[in-house]
């Protein structure tokens, strides 16, 4: 597997702070994917769009063959403009807006991921006035926890996402009985950044334990599953990871699920796609000595990511200019919170003002989660081609 080598000759030249998009390390993140799942002809890959939006790296993955999973109506957009056919892509969220919904309707969307009843009966109204039929899942919270951060769990009974499992049949009879709703699937989706297996596997065990139920009942079986996203990436050392382990993923879900004859499986993965392959490249503006710390200032900060600042959450640093001996140093951005903080106490080459840094493992939730917060600039951003 191949680590991102940085062309630091090229970004001398560019204003900082950027994305850099290693755009070989994307394809063979995707080849690794079509490779894995081609022994499961019923599996098919959803790209979780919010993870990153940035047409460059849409590109690839429509050329990649995978379906979009959109959140908002300039998702839809963004996916339709770079390419994506209208039937692959799903549309979730829990607060689906009226002319989202329409545009949806209007491209003709593969299915939407309904969160409510409310949200169904508008649903079923629009097309209606539009005389088309939407084809919809229902999200169901399976209430299963999963080992990661609690702002990124979603599966547990207590979270604003999807429809309680008791209440399922009597929301399929209805979306049964209106005239615009054509009912094909179930949705879940339990979180992200899940590294153990055996939390996609109770994932597994649920969805089992409601399929037997509703078929006990007369339903089904519906046309797909859908398991939305959630594997973890290595944010430690991407360069012994740089392609996650697909294979016992996959492979989880080959053992414990029971599909049904002819039902389809669908995922939503949108940092295990992304994530490793984008870096922030940041320049040291000054380094400080404080009485008791040692600050590297950087030209980026959590207005371009936001991800440690608002989850904890460590990106390993390299610093691309220096092979001095290593220091420590508290790795902060020029933004006025004192949460604009990138690392404490982290070891680097010695460095100096100019010195570029590379923030790892930055390609998912980092450009998309940007901010213009003190009057800055959205980032550049640039990809291997870009800069060949
Ligand atoms: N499907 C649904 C319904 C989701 O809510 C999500 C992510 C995904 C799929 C894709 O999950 P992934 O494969 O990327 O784990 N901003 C946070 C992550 C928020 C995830 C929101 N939902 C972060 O930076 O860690």
């Amino acid at each position: 597997m191949t680590a991102t080598v940085f062309p630091l000759e090229k970004f001398q030249n560019l204003a900082t702070p950027f994305y850099y998009y290693d755009t070989a390390l994307l394809d063979q993140t995707l080849r690794t994917i079509n490779e894995q799942t081609a022994p499961y002809p019923t599996f098919q890959v959803h790209y979780a769009v919010k993870a990153c939006t940035n047409p460059k790296v849409l590109s690839h993955i429509v050329s990649a063959g995978l379906g979009a999973d959109c959140v908002s109506g300039g998702e839809i957009q963004a996916c339709l403009e770079a390419g994506f056919p209208a039937r692959k892509i799903v549309f979730a969220g829990v607060g689906k807006a009226d002319w989202e919904i329409r545009l949806a309707l209007e491209a003709g969307i593969g299915c939407f991921n309904v969160e409510s009843v409310p949200e169904l009966e508008v649903i079923n109204e629009l097309a209606e006035r539009q005389d088309t039929e939407a084809r919809v899942c229902f999200r169901i919270n399976p209430d299963v926890g999963a080992h990661t951060h609690s702002n990124i769990t979603t599966g547990l009974a207590e979270n604003k996402f999807g429809i309680a499992m008791e209440d399922m049949e009597r929301v399929i009879a209805l979306a049964h009985s209106m005239s615009h709703i054509h009912f094909s699937g179930l949705h879940f989706h339990i979180g992200s950044q899940i590294l153990e297996m055996d939390d996609f596997a109770a994932l597994c065990l649920r969805i089992n334990e409601l399929q037997d139920r509703l078929e006990a009942q007369g339903i089904g079986p519906v046309e797909h599953i859908n398991v939305g996203g959630g594997l973890g990436i290595d944010y430690a050392d991407p360069d012994a990871h740089p392609v996650p382990d697909f294979k016992p993923y996959f492979q989880t879900y080959a053992r414990h699920l029971k599909l049904r004859p002819g039902q389809q499986l669908h995922f939503e993965l949108g940092r295990a796609i992304v994530g490793q392959c984008g870096s922030l490249i940041t320049r040291c503006l000054y380094v400080k000595e404080g009485s008791r710390k040692r600050f590297a200032i950087v030209d980026a900060g959590m207005t371009e990511l936001i991800r440690p600042a608002l989850y904890h959450a460590l990106h390993r640093i390299q610093n691309l200019s220096s092979q001095g001996h290593h220091m420590n140093y508290d790795v902060v951005g020029p933004i006025c919170e004192s949460s604009d903080v990138f690392a404490t106490e982290y070891a680097l080459p010695e460095t100096q003002r100019g010195n570029l840094l590379a923030i790892r493992s930055a390609g998912a939730y980092g450009e998309t989660m940007a901010s213009q917060y003190n009057s800055r600039r959205l980032p550049d951003s640039y990809t291997t081609e870009d800069l060949s």
